[in-house]
């Protein structure tokens, strides 16, 4: 039988196990080790912090007791290297393998620093968990790999032509992980995330998320910028949901896994309704945002719509998640707000 969410938390208190978290110094991966060391686990984080902060790890480390900060070893290298990543995984249980460069417009940009990140990157990860015969091993997958599919919502067994160099290696993770289930029976779990956001996404630079970028811009009173005419959707997933699903998928049962799912809340916003919602919440935080957002050209490699069906991750993993869109920014927003000074 499927165990809840809480039933896994509920055992793993009592049971410290070793966790592996590459790209722990990002939003997720920071995200990811924070509940872990919570919940009493060991934990060793890899990162070479191209675009993860030693911000995050220092906030982490104020969040958690000193007795639980002590269960955290941090490897600063980078999973490009074979023999790094057979060192981070040496005696570990569990391995949740978020590192790789994110965002479409810079792999537009740079295509190779993606390519090597996110696939060799990928494929290192891959062979040194399996020569360590990890537990489990569950990586960031992305709804980018819907690609130019019209379908809505997205089911995990119809995908389009991927749209940009960072879909196809999101893809090529996918299909190197079968690969490695049907030739060295090392299964893994994919987990396509649908636009993540929460406390620690980077609001900066140019390949900042919409949320983090909007909201940043709202609180100092700056311009927020809209590509396209707003009517563009995403499924926007706290993060708290996707941490959720990484620790469902890595303690999932054997039939559970060589699979990918969909992790999202199962909902769609325009970004102008986003704009809308963040307004608002700012408003109740007693922020009045007075401007009109400004309208851009749409943005290559963008798809239009996108929206999850979450039935599979439901279903298999136990996935429930607890936030969705609006419970989810007004949660961020009190962590924006506290980073104003
Ligand atoms: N945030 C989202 O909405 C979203 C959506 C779909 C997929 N994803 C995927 O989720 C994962 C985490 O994304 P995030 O939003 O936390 O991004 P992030 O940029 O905040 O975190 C990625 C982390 O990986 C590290 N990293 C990158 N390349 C590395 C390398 N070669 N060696 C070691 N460390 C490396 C970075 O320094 C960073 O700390 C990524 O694989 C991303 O593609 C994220």
């Amino acid at each position: 039988m499927i165990k809840s969410y809480d039933q896994h938390v509920k055992q793993l208190k009592c049971n410290m196990k070793t966790w592996l978290v590459t790209g722990c110094a990002g939003f997720i991966g920071s995200n990811l080790i924070e509940e872990l060391l919570l919940l009493g686990q060991r934990v060793v984080g890899v990162d070479n912090f191209s675009t993860g902060y030693q911000h995050n790890l220092d906030e982490v480390k104020h969040s958690v007791s000193a007795e639980q900060w002590q269960q955290f070893s941090f490897i600063e290298g980078d999973i490009c290297a074979l023999a790094l990543c057979h060192h981070a995984c040496n005696g570990v249980d569990y391995v949740l393998h978020q590192a790789a460069l994110g965002s479409v417009p810079r792999s537009i940009s740079d295509p190779i620093a993606t390519n090597e990140n996110n696939i060799s990157g990928f494929l290192n990860m891959l062979v040194a968990a399996r020569d360590a015969q990890v537990k489990s091993f569950t990586y960031a997958s992305s709804s980018a790999i819907y690609g130019d599919h019209p379908a809505l919502p997205k089911i995990e067994e119809t995908t389009g032509i991927p749209l940009s160099p960072y879909a196809i290696t999101k893809y090529v993770n996918e299909l190197y992980a079968g690969v490695f289930a049907a030739t060295y029976g090392f299964k893994s779990i994919g987990l396509r995330y649908f636009n993540v956001f929460g406390k620690r996404q980077d609001p900066d630079g140019a390949y900042a998320a919409v949320v983090p970028k909007w909201t940043r811009a709202m609180i100092k009173g700056g311009a927020v910028n809209i590509n396209g005419d707003g009517e563009t959707s995403r499924d926007f997933c706290f993060i708290d949901n996707a941490v959720q699903a990484n620790l469902l998928a890595a303690l999932a049962v054997s039939e559970a896994k060589d699979q990918a799912y969909n992790i999202a809340v199962g909902d769609r916003k325009t970004l102008n309704e986003l704009f809308d919602t963040l307004k608002k919440t700012l408003a109740k935080h007693g922020i009045r945002y007075s401007q009109q957002p400004v309208y851009r050209d749409f943005r290559s490699g963008d798809v239009r719509h996108s929206q999850a069906d979450i039935n599979k991750a439901r279903r298999l993993l136990g996935y429930d998640p607890k936030y969705c869109v609006d419970a989810g920014i007004d949660k961020a927003m009190t962590w924006y707000l506290a980073q104003k000074e």
